[in-house]
């Protein structure tokens, strides 16, 4: 297995009997009230690095678009400059989030022919842009909420992002290595009654297939529970869950998470890395908040005989609240910040496999009891 493979889980696939073939993430593109200090506590905090730039200075009149990225991962950070720019509004409604999960495809046409004779809804045509370092060729189709999925094929392109942008370096000198090397999964939260909607959504129009099925009483607590299906593309490199809140006692933390978000979106995004506890001890002396896991969650008999031998004593795991899962593959370690902006809706996962495919299955229940202590105090259980 290569470090790769181990790192995100990858699956052999054949390409050429794929309907709707994937290459990988492209780049995640938020939409932010501030890029400018968005930016700045990504690269502070999460010491990813600056790599290009776009608004007033290079001809972009109404926004700011800075490009960070950490090994394979890309994100987009963009904030209004106008006013009466279009960001406002998807700001007004939704905060801080994720506008459009863009995926990079061998071939957009191929892909947007097939997406389209299955229903999606096209967005944006394909179409080329062009400057002095090539083409990048994309189009974007509609998912969940105001989410949307861009399609680019940078195949023939060798600009820092693209057309429109310029190189821009990090201002930030980190000492130490890079906190996270690739994208995992990227979780979205959909409306009771949805989430098989969104998975034939996946299924049909993208050729993604079932990875995972988490239903009823795997994840439901005593307040609150959801229903969880996970969906890959063919090399397992983009793995999307989808959450529908579930009826419980109390309000579920996913519709907490759809009233704040004024709708469907992004709940989580899991970042891979070769070693989460030096990656949670840097982001901790950076300020970087993590949700509490409880100490009997490492005292539980049951559960430290299921979890087994793991890389490192369990103590260490428990003094900074890393999560331990096992399945018939290997185990992962996993933990998740506190939501990143003033709104209890987007949040981080950092997340370390060991042969596991899956996504902590095991620790949902702990995990959930452990959101709502907050969701509690924030008055909306
Ligand atoms: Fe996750």
């Amino acid at each position: 297995m290569t470090i790769e493979q181990q790192l995100v889980g990858l699956i052999e696939h054949d390409d050429s009997v794929d309907p709707f073939p994937v290459i990988g993430w492209d780049a995640l593109v938020w939409v932010v009230g501030n890029a400018t200090q968005s930016a700045h506590f990504l690269q502070s905090a999460f010491g990813m690095r600056l790599e290009a730039y776009s608004g007033p200075e290079t001809g972009i009149r109404d926004h700011k678009s800075f490009v960070l990225r950490s090994g394979a991962a890309r994100f987009v950070v963009q904030g209004a400059v106008d006013p009466d720019s279009p960001l406002v509004a998807h700001h007004d409604r939704h905060g801080d989030g994720i506008v459009d999960i863009a995926l990079e495809v061998p071939d957009v046409d191929r892909c947007i022919a097939w997406a389209r004779d299955h229903g999606a809804r096209i967005l944006v045509e394909p179409h080329d842009e062009s400057d002095e370092f090539g083409t990048v060729r994309s189009a974007a189709l509609a998912t969940y909420g105001d989410t949307r999925h861009t399609l680019v094929d940078r195949s023939g392109y060798y600009g820092p992002y693209m057309p429109g942008y310029v190189a821009r370096t990090s201002t930030h000198q980190r000492r130490t290595a890079r906190l996270f090397q690739a994208i995992d999964h990227v979780v979205g939260n959909v409306e009771l009654g949805m989430m098989d909607r969104w998975v034939d959504f996946y299924r049909n129009v993208m050729g993604f297939t079932n990875m995972a099925e988490f239903v009823g009483d795997d994840i439901a607590t005593e307040y609150s529970a959801l229903m969880s299906k996970v969906v890959a593309n063919g090399n397992h490199r983009v793995k999307f869950p989808l959450n529908e809140p579930a009826v419980g006692r109390k309000r579920s933390q996913i519709d907490e998470y759809l009233e704040f978000y004024r709708g469907p979106g992004v709940q989580h995004i899991a970042l891979a890395t070769g070693d989460i506890l030096a990656t949670v001890d840097a982001l901790r002396a950076e300020g970087v908040e993590f949700l509490q896991t409880p100490d009997t969650y490492y005292e539980d008999p049951e559960l430290r005989a299921r979890i087994g031998r793991v890389r490192v004593p369990v103590g260490e795991l428990q003094r900074r609240g890393i999560l331990v899962d096992r399945d018939e593959d290997g185990y992962l370690l996993q933990i998740f910040t506190r939501p990143l902006a003033d709104r209890p809706t987007v949040f981080f996962e950092l997340i370390e496999r060991h042969g596991s495919l899956g996504f902590g299955k095991g620790n949902f229940k702990a995990l959930f009891q452990a959101i709502e202590r907050e969701q509690e105090a924030r008055g909306n259980l």
